[in-house]
């Protein structure tokens, strides 16, 4: 409970921000860009405890990690490696950031980079160099693997369910034909 409270503390300014609240209009891996951000804000922010890190980063940086609207069949500069550079630009603009957290937001997508170094042919318009987007903290580590596990989560549990059910509608349409 006493972790609870204080993260609570931490992220109580910028969870009813009106533009951070425009992200429950968004959808992401089946549940909202609000409820992913704040999924990673909160692990990052245990996950560092355990580690003895700076929590305090974590929890913002994770809160802010996609603080982004819209999605790539919108808007084309919204792409898995741009993305981070957005959601720092509108980190900086909504609420004082430091350089750590600037940091870890725009490195939250290496474990990304680094599959796209290992497999070129995976999204080819998209050019990486994998170091750009290597953390330089602790924290930044720790956010990303947290980003990492959380929508791995997020796909299982609300985008599987969810098309399982249209399956499952659409067979017993199929049955009582
Ligand atoms: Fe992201
Ligand atoms: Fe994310």
């Amino acid at each position: 409970m006493k972790l609870k409270n204080e993260y609570r503390e931490i992220i109580k300014n910028m969870v009813d921000n009106e533009n951070f609240l425009l992200l429950k209009n968004d959808i992401h891996h089946g549940s909202t860009r609000y409820d992913h951000c704040k999924r990673v804000s909160y692990l990052s922010y245990l996950v560092t405890k355990m580690f003895k890190g700076n929590s305090k980063d974590a929890a913002i940086s994770g809160l802010l990690h996609d603080f982004f609207h819209g999605n790539t069949n919108e808007n084309e500069d919204i792409s898995y490696l741009n993305h981070p550079k957005i959601s720092v630009k509108n980190a900086k603009l909504y609420f004082d950031i430091n350089e750590n957290e600037a940091n870890i937001i725009e490195t939250h997508m290496y474990h990304y980079a680094l599959v796209k170094n290992a497999f070129p042919f995976i999204n080819k318009r998209e050019k990486v160099n994998a170091t750009k987007y290597k953390p330089k903290s602790k924290e930044g580590y720790i956010v990303c693997l947290c980003d990492l596990l959380v929508s791995i989560y997020e796909t299982l549990v609300f985008k599987v369910k969810y098309k399982m059910c249209l399956y499952i509608i659409f067979a017993f349409n199929l049955v009582i034909k």
